[in-house]
C-alpha cells in the first residue's frame, strides 16, 4: 500500500521505515530540511538503537522515500499524522497548531476514500473536531485515530511488535473502510493475533492519555513512598520489591527514584488536565497535579541529597552527573530530570560535568552554560561527588573500585536505584540514593 507519514520526530521516523519493513510504499513528509536531508542520507536524526539499520535497509529496498513537500504524500491510501503536541507556553494544555497545520496541508492532495489516521498524542475531542474538517473539504475522505505507545529506546521494535492496536473509527460503514485499510497496513501484525481495540474517536485518544497517566501516576506513587521511607529510614527498593511481587501491583515501573521526564508523560498528563477542566471534569483529574508535584519534589530533593552529602555547601564543589538523556538508551532530553538537577547544582555553586553516551550533542545545544565530557572517567576526574542520573548499562556496569581511583571523594548518589549498593559500599564509596537509608 503506499502510505505517507507527516511528521518525521521520534515517532514518524521509525513509522514511516517500520511500514516500508512491512512491505508498503511509504514517503515521510517533514518541514524540516535537515532532518529530511539527513534521513534521506540514512542516518537517524536521533539515537534509537536499531534505527539506523531499519532504515539503511528500508532506503535499500526503494520503498522508503523522504520530502519536505506534502505534495509528494499524494496518492496515499493512509496519511499517518506523526507531528508534535508539546506543551503550550504558560499553559498546560497541548499546542495543536502542528497537527492542524499538517492537515491543513494535507488537504490540498487529500482524495475521496483516502484515510487520515492520527497518531499524535492529542486532547480527546481533537479527532472528531478534525474529522469534521476533512470530511467537509473533501467528502469520501476519511479520518481514524489509531494511537502510539511506542517507547523511546525499543522505538523500533514497539513499531514491528506493539502489545496492541487501538482504531478510533468513524460511525457507520465508514468506520468499517476505515478499519479495513488499517488492517491492510497492519496485516503481518494483526495475522500473528496482536490484540485489537477498535471504539470511537474520544475513547482512542483517551487510551493513550490515561495510559500515560496510570504510568505516571505509578511512578509518582513509589517516589512518594520513597519520600516517607525518608522520614522513616524504611527502604524503598524493598519495598517495591516486596508489593511487586503481587502481580495485582506489578514490579515495573515501580523503581523510585528521580522520576519521569521526556516528550510524553509530563505534557501529556498536564495536557490531560487541561482539556477536563475544559470540559468540566476538572476534578476527575486533579490528581494528577499531585503525581506531577511529587515528580517535580524529586529533582529538589536529589539537590538537597546533593548538598547533604557535599558537607552542605555546594559551592565550588566538583560535581560529575552521568547521564542526560531523560531516559537510558535515547539521546531525548526533552524535560530530562538529569539535566534539571544539573542545572540546579551549577546555579547554585558547584562545578558541574556531565555525561551521557548518547546526548551530549543535544545537551549541550539546549544547555550550553554546563561543562560535558565525552565518558564518566573524563567527568568524574577529581569529583568530589559523582551522581548517576541515567540508568545505561554503562554506569551500572562501572567498576568501582578503578572509578574510586579518578575521584577526589567517593561518594556516588545514586538517583535511579540503578547501582548495586553492596559493591560500591565494598569498594569504599558512600552511597547514597532517594528512599533508601545511607550505606
Ligand atoms: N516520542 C515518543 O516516544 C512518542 C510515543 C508515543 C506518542 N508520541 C506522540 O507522537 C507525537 C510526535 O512525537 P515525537 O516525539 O515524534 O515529536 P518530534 O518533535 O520528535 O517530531 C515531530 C516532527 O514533526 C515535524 N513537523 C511539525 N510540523 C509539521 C508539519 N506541518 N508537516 C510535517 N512535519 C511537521 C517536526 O519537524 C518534527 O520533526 C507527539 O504527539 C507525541 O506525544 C511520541
Amino acid at each position: 500500500m503506499r502510505i505517507s507519514v507527516i511528521g518525521c520526530g521520534y515517532l514518524g521516523a521509525v513509522h514511516a521505515a517500520s511500514m516500508a519493513e512491512l512491505g508498503h510504499e511509504v514517503v515521510g513528509i517533514d518541514v524540516d530540511e535537515r532532518k529530511v536531508a539527513t534521513l534521506r542520507d540514512a542516518r537517524a536524526p536521533f539515537y534509537e538503537p536499531g534505527f539506523e539499520d531499519l532504515l539503511r535497509c528500508t532506503l535499500g529496498t526503494g520503498r522508503l522515500s523522504f520530502s519536505t513537500d506534502v505534495a509528494d504524500a499524494a496518492g496515499a491510501r493512509v496519511h499517518f499524522l506523526c507531528v508534535g503536541t508539546p506543551q503550550k507556553h504558560g499553559e498546560y494544555g497541548a499546542d495543536l497548531r502542528y497537527v492542524d497545520a499538517a492537515v491543513e496541508s494535507l488537504l490540498s492532495v487529500l482524495q475521496p476514500g483516502e484515510l487520515v489516521a492520527g497518531k499524535s498524542t492529542v486532547p480527546v475531542g481533537t479527532a472528531a473536531r478534525l474529522a469534521e474538517l476533512v470530511e467537509g473539504k473533501v467528502p469520501g475522505a476519511l479520518l481514524a485515530w489509531n494511537p502510539e505507545f511506542l517507547r523511546e529506546g525499543f522505538a523500533v521494535e514497539d513499531t514491528l511488535h506493539p502489545d496492541r492496536l487501538v482504531y478510533g473509527l468513524p460511525a457507520g460503514p465508514d468506520g468499517e473502510v476505515a478499519r479495513q485499510l488499517l488492517d491492510e497496513v497492519y496485516a503481518p501484525i494483526v495475522a500473528r493475533g496482536t490484540p485489537q481495540v477498535t471504539t470511537d474517536h474520544a475513547t482512542a485518544e483517551m487510551v493513550k492519555t490515561a495510559a500515560n497517566s496510570f504510568l505516571a501516576t505509578k511512578i509518582s506513587f513509589i517516589n512518594a513512598m520513597a519520600e516517607l521511607c525518608e522520614a522513616t529510614g524504611a527502604d524503598v527498593k524493598l519495598l517495591a520489591d516486596a508489593i511487586g511481587y503481587d502481580d495485582r501491583i506489578g514490579r515495573k515501573f515501580l523503581n523510585a527514584g528521580l522520576g519521569f521526564g521526556g516528550g510524553c508523560l509530563p505534557k501529556d498528563i498536564r495536557a490531560f488536565m487541561a482539556r477536563a477542566g475544559e470540559l468540566g471534569a476538572d476534578q476527575a483529574l486533579t490528581f494528577l497535579r499531585e503525581v506531577d508535584n511529587i515528580n517535580m519534589r524529586r529533582r529538589i530533593r536529589m539537590v538537597e541529597l546533593a548538598r547533604e552529602v557535599l558537607d552542605g555547601s555546594l559551592l565550588g564543589k566538583r560535581v560529575a552527573v552521568l547521564g542526560a538523556a531523560f531516559k537510558p538508551d535515547s539521546d531525548d532530553i526533552r524535560d530530562s530530570p538529569a539535566l534539571n538537577v544539573a542545572a540546579q547544582l551549577q546555579l547554585q555553586g558547584a562545578v558541574v560535568c556531565v555525561t551521557d553516551p548518547a546526548a551530549v550533542e543535544n545537551s549541550r545545544r539546549e544547555w550550553p552554560h554546563l561543562d560535558y565530557a565525552a565518558t564518566p572517567e573524563e567527568a568524574a576526574a577529581d569529583a568530589d561527588a559523582v551522581l548517576v542520573l541515567t540508568e545505561w548499562r554503562q554506569y551500572r556496569e562501572l567498576d568501582p573500585v578503578a572509578f574510586g581511583a579518578l575521584v577526589r571523594q567517593k561518594r556516588v548518589l545514586d538517583g535511579r536505584n540503578a547501582l548495586d549498593r553492596e559493591t560500591w559500599t565494598a569498594a569504599g564509596w558512600t552511597y547514597r540514593a532517594l528512599g533508601r537509608r545511607a550505606g
